[in-house]
């Protein structure tokens, strides 16, 4: 246990020495500040690593992860991350990132308590009630599974479109893209959904705000 932690920092430090070897003025540009142009709303997931799936360097990508890549109002850390991403670094771009095989997903197609967590999983749970239509038809389970983390990367894209962030931003003619993805473990691909929002008009007008 003891090795394994000493030899995180050892190789910090062999990372370190590659970069500079690389280009020696790397950390110095990046002392100067950060404009990356998109932002990543991904799962915690440990296999869905947003910078290396998308050949993405420090400096290129600002990230917020959580359970199952969740766009939930009332979460303070998220809102505060698209504040700040939108407001004061100015993104072109925000994607909500899915994976298939998603322990967070799975666990809201069971009827299984697992504790706290089982408030953040509601959300999901909410997904699976607006698509059961479609979700039940998918008589294969792990069809459904699948089709099940794609709807709710959609929802969470839907979900970011309805914030007084983005609508705010998009009403003061600030170019924000917001997009769809879902990421393959077994294979490393990532599959664009195809949602690609740029204003309000793709959501219900009940969303729709006078800004
Ligand atoms: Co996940």
């Amino acid at each position: 246990m003891e090795a394994f932690y000493k030899k995180l920092l050892d190789n910090n430090k062999d990372w370190v020495k590659n970069q500079l070897d690389k280009d020696p003025d790397f950390f110095n540009r990046l002392a100067d500040g950060q404009q990356p142009p998109l932002l990543w709303i991904g799962c915690a997931d440990s296999r869905v690593p947003a910078n290396e799936i998308i050949g993405a360097q420090p400096g290129e990508v600002f990230v917020h992860r959580n359970i199952a890549n969740m766009v939930i109002h009332t979460d303070m850390n998220m809102l505060s991350v698209l504040d700040y991403a939108v407001n004061v670094l100015k993104v072109k771009h925000v994607i909500v990132c899915g994976h298939y095989g998603c322990g967070g997903v799975a666990a809201a197609m069971t009827n299984k308590h697992f504790g706290l967590i089982d408030n953040w999983i509601r959300h999901i749970k909410d997904v699976y009630r607006f698509h059961s239509e479609e979700l039940t038809l998918l008589k294969d389970e792990k069809s459904r599974f699948d089709r099940f983390v794609e709807l709710n990367v959609v929802e969470q894209v839907m979900d970011l479109a309805k914030t007084s962030i983005i609508q705010g931003a998009w009403e003061k003619g600030q170019q924000i893209h917001l997009h769809g993805w879902v990421y393959d473990i077994k294979d490393g691909l990532i599959k664009d959904l195809g949602v690609n929002l740029k204003d309000n008009q793709s959501l219900s007008e009940v969303y729709q705000l006078d800004i």
